[in-house]
């Protein structure tokens, strides 16, 4: 049994949540998979501060004290998961982008490895390609294989046509979906993401230091020598190019003293 969990950031309940719940429709129908909707309308949440803490000492020194920790359970306890938005100001949510920033810390110390995530965009007019793109970015830095999001727009209520349409679209993007679930991979970075690993470990290996909670993370999980952030093959050109990856990060942090 395979547990897939969709959050949704929007309080209306209306066009996204319509979208995700046909998405869900789909996905269970394919086999054995549980779903969950998770609206964070529904958690409290607080504004990043912007200290830092979770980066320097640990995302449980996070002075915010609030439903953060019950909805990353749920990231954790999840095979799957689905960001849902609608575009709003030609960017995700309030809501949605209040939570991205609450697991900033992620992104420096990616977990979600294995797992598979899309994104699912509302809107009325325009705008909303770039916002799939940007989650879909966000999906793969938090260390999740990333199934391509979808947009779809429509002005209320749906025509039957637009909605054709658009659970024509959410068909497919459940069956790649559900494919990248059955099958969990490790799979060889792209050079852009090997690049930033290869980049970051190594400038942050040089202008850290163990009083640094992610730098002791990093030597923890054998970072700073490993390849890549897990166990992978990499072709003889790879090779080279990480190596020069961490070259160049030598040189940088040299060059800034
Ligand atoms: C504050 C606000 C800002 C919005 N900005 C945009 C926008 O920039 N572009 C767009 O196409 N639609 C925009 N919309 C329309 C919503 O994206 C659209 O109605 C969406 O389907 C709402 O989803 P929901 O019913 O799940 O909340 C905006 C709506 C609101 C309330």
């Amino acid at each position: 049994m395979k547990k897939v969990t969709s959050f949704l950031g929007t309080a209306s309940k209306k066009h996204t949540l319509g979208a995700v719940r046909q998405f869900v429709e789909y996905l269970e129908a394919s086999g054995d998979v549980e779903c969950e909707i998770v609206a964070l309308s529904d958690y409290r949440l607080g504004t990043c501060r912007g200290c830092k803490s979770c980066f320097e000492n640990g995302e449980a020194s996070c002075p915010l004290k609030d439903d953060r920790g019950a909805l990353i359970e749920k990231m954790q306890a999840s095979d799957g998961v689905v960001f849902a938005t609608p575009n709003y100001s030609f960017h995700v949510s309030g809501l949605m982008k209040v939570f991205l920033d609450r697991l900033g810390f992620v992104f420096h110390r990616p977990c979600f490895f294995g797992r598979t995530f899309t994104s699912i965009v509302t809107q009325g007019v325009y705008g909303g390609g770039q916002i799939v793109r940007y989650l879909d970015f966000v999906g793969s830095g938090l260390g999740f294989n990333t199934v391509k999001g979808s947009c779809f727009t429509a002005f209320e209520p749906m025509t039957e046509k637009e909605k054709q349409s658009r659970d024509r679209r959410l068909a497919e993007q459940s069956r790649q979906f559900y494919e990248r679930l059955a099958k969990p991979e490790f799979p060889v970075p792209t050079l852009f993401k090997f690049m930033g690993f290869r980049m970051g470990r190594t400038s942050m290996r040089l202008e850290l230091d163990d009083k640094s909670y992610d730098w002791r993370y990093y030597r923890d999980k054998g970072w700073f020598e490993s390849d890549y952030f897990y166990p992978v093959r990499l072709s003889v050109f790879k090779k080279a190019a990480g190596r020069l990856f961490d070259w160049i990060a030598v040189r940088t942090a040299r060059s800034r003293g």
